[in-house]
C-alpha cells in the first residue's frame, strides 16, 4: 500500500532531481509531489508527518545542491497554476510561491513597479526567496513583504506578518513551513527610473558573476563585514577544482561545474574551501546554499 492512497496530485516515485536544479547534479526524490492546490498540498504535508517522512520544497532548484545519492523523502514541488499567479492592483500584489522571481522582478521593473528591481538577476521562487531573505547590495525580498501565507510541518496554514518573519542576512522564520503566496508592497513610479535601475543591477551582475554557468550562486554567506568571494580570492583559490567543479575565476563564491561533474565534487571543493579560508584568514565560511 502506497502512503499516498487517496490523496489528490501527481505523486512519482524515484524522480531523478539534476535537471530540476541549476548545479544540474545530484541523485533522486524518493518521491515527487506536485500538488495542484494548498488544500492538496496541506493533505500531503499532513500524510507524510503521518507516515514519519522527511519532506522538502524545491523552487527553481537555483540554490541546493542534492547529494549524488538522492533524496530518501517527499520532494515538493509548488510549479502548479494555483501556486504561480499573481494578483493585484500593482502596488500591493498577491505572488504565489511557485512564482518565477527573474520574471516577476522584469515585469515590474516594465511597469514601473518599485520595490524588487534591486533583485535582478537572482534566479528562483517566491518561496525559495523569503525563506532565505534573498537579496544583495541592493535589497532583500523581505523589505517588500507585507505577509505570507505557510503551510506548517502539520500540514496547518498559518499567516505570519513581516515582523513575525523576522528577516536577516539571508535568513527568516519560514524554516521547515512552505510559502504558498506572500503579499509585496511595491510603488508605481513613472519617470523610467525603475527599468532603468533594473537594467543597470543586471548589467552589473552579469558582469561580475558567472550568471551563463552551471552554478547555486554565492556558495557561502558573507561573515560579518566582509565578503566570502573577497576571502577565497585573497587565499588565491580561483579556478581551484576537485573532478568536474571549480571555483569562478569570476566570483570566487561561485563555484562552476561542467559536464560529468558529480555533487560529491561539490562538496570536497566546499571542505577544501573552508579549510584553506579558515587557515589563511583564521574565518569558519558557513554554506548559503543548501544540501539535501
Ligand atoms: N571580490 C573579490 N574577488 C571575488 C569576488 C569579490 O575580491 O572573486 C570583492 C569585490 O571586488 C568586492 C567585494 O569582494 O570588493 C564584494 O564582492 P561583490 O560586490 O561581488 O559582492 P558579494 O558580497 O560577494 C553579495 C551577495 C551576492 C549578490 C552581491 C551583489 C552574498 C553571499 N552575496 O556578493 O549574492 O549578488 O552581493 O548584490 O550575500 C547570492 O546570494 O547567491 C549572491 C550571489
Amino acid at each position: 500500500m502506497t502512503w499516498w492512497r487517496g490523496l489528490a496530485g501527481a505523486i512519482e516515485a524515484d524522480v531523478p532531481l539534476a535537471d530540476k536544479t541549476w548545479f544540474r547534479l545530484g541523485g533522486a526524490a524518493r518521491w515527487l509531489a506536485s500538488p495542484q492546490s494548498p488544500a492538496d498540498l496541506a493533505a500531503i504535508v499532513r500524510r507524510a508527518a503521518d507516515e514519519g517522512l522527511r519532506w522538502r520544497a524545491l523552487g527553481a532548484g537555483a540554490n541546493v545542491l542534492i547529494r549524488d545519492d538522492g533524496f530518501d523523502g517527499v520532494v515538493l514541488r509548488l510549479d502548479g497554476a494555483a501556486f504561480c499567479s499573481v494578483q493585484g492592483d500593482g502596488e500591493r500584489l498577491e505572488v504565489g510561491g511557485g512564482c518565477d522571481m527573474p520574471e516577476l522582478t522584469r515585469t515590474c521593473a516594465r511597469q514601473g513597479l518599485a520595490g524588487i528591481e534591486g533583485l535582478a538577476g537572482i534566479p528562483g521562487t517566491l518561496g525559495g526567496f523569503v525563506r532565505m531573505n534573498a537579496g544583495g547590495r541592493y535589497g532583500s525580498i523581505g523589505d517588500v513583504v507585507k505577509d505570507v501565507t505557510l503551510v506548517n510541518e502539520r500540514g496547518v496554514t498559518e499567516r505570519l506578518s513581516q515582523a513575525e518573519l523576522g528577516f536577516g542576512y539571508r535568513s527568516s522564520a519560514v524554516g521547515s513551513r512552505l510559502v504558498v503566496s506572500a503579499t509585496l508592497k511595491l510603488q508605481r513610479v513613472h519617470d523610467g527610473s525603475v527599468l532603468d535601475r533594473f537594467r543597470a543591477i543586471f548589467a552589473e551582475k552579469t558582469r561580475s558573476q558567472p550568471l551563463s554557468s552551471r552554478s547555486a550562486g554565492c556558495v557561502f554567506k558573507n561573515p560579518p563585514g566582509d565578503s566570502a568571494g573577497r576571502l577565497i580570492d585573497q587565499a588565491g583559490l580561483k579556478g581551484l577544482a576537485r573532478g568536474g567543479a571549480s571555483v569562478s575565476e569570476r566570483h570566487a563564491n561561485f563555484i562552476v561545474t561542467r559536464e560529468g561533474a558529480r555533487s560529491g565534487d561539490v562538496l570536497s571543493l566546499i571542505d577544501e574551501v573552508r579549510t584553506r579560508v579558515r587557515a589563511e584568514a583564521g574565518i569558519e565560511l558557513q554554506l548559503e546554499i543548501d544540501v539535501w
